[in-house]
């Protein structure tokens, strides 16, 4: 049995022509590099969520609960709409809740200003969630990072970062799994 600590990397937007599939493609990339973990790249698109409360069919949502229960530790991987995260990725948070506590995640967002006020939302919903998020945050710009807004391009300067964040998640979630029964 392998008792590496599994880490998923949430991708967080579902529209038709996203760009979330590239930057989660280049941190699975580099994160799988590691040895003190196991990284997947964990689409929330794949689970179909209906919005909370609004179908009786519960497949997707126990589909997406089983998966967030064999993880350890969260990748978000975070566009900015309207100055906050994406409705998909709010509702996939919604869509489970033991599943997340005492976990620990790491935030990579991209966006006009990298992001940014996704990320500090996206925190806010963690802290609720009995969710850990380090302090290292990956901003990925629209302006630097990615050509004609399309095709991610990232400047060589993000990797420490995210190997920072990577190393601080490590930590955390090995903490974290002391406490889970
Ligand atoms: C509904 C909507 C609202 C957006 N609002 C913002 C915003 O407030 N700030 C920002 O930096 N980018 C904003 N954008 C641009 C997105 O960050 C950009 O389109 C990015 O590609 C979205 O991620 P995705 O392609 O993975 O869906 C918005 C895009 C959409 C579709």
């Amino acid at each position: 049995m392998n008792n590496k600590l599994k880490i998923g990397i949430i991708v967080g937007s579902t529209r038709e022509g996203r760009i979330s599939p590239q930057v989660a493609s280049w941190v699975h990339e580099h994160a799988k590099k590691r040895t003190d973990a196991l990284f997947e790249i964990v689409d929330v698109k794949s689970y179909k969520l209906p919005l909370l409360g609004e179908s009786n069919d519960q497949s997707g949502v126990n589909a997406w609960n089983e998966k967030l229960s064999t993880l350890d530790g969260f990748i978000f991987v975070a566009g900015e709409y309207n100055h906050s995260l994406t409705a998909s990725l709010k509702n996939a948070l919604d869509s489970a809740r033991d599943a997340w506590n005492n976990k620990a995640a790491g935030i990579v967002s991209y966006g006009s200003v990298g992001g940014a006020r996704a990320a500090e939302h996206l925190r806010g919903i963690l802290g609720e969630l009995q969710v850990a998020d380090v302090r290292t945050h990956v901003a990925l710009s629209m302006f630097t990072d990615f050509e004609d807004w399309k095709i991610f391009k990232p400047q060589n300067l993000h990797l420490s970062n995210l190997n920072t964040m990577l190393d601080q998640l490590i930590k955390w979630s090995t903490a974290l799994k002391t406490i889970r029964s």
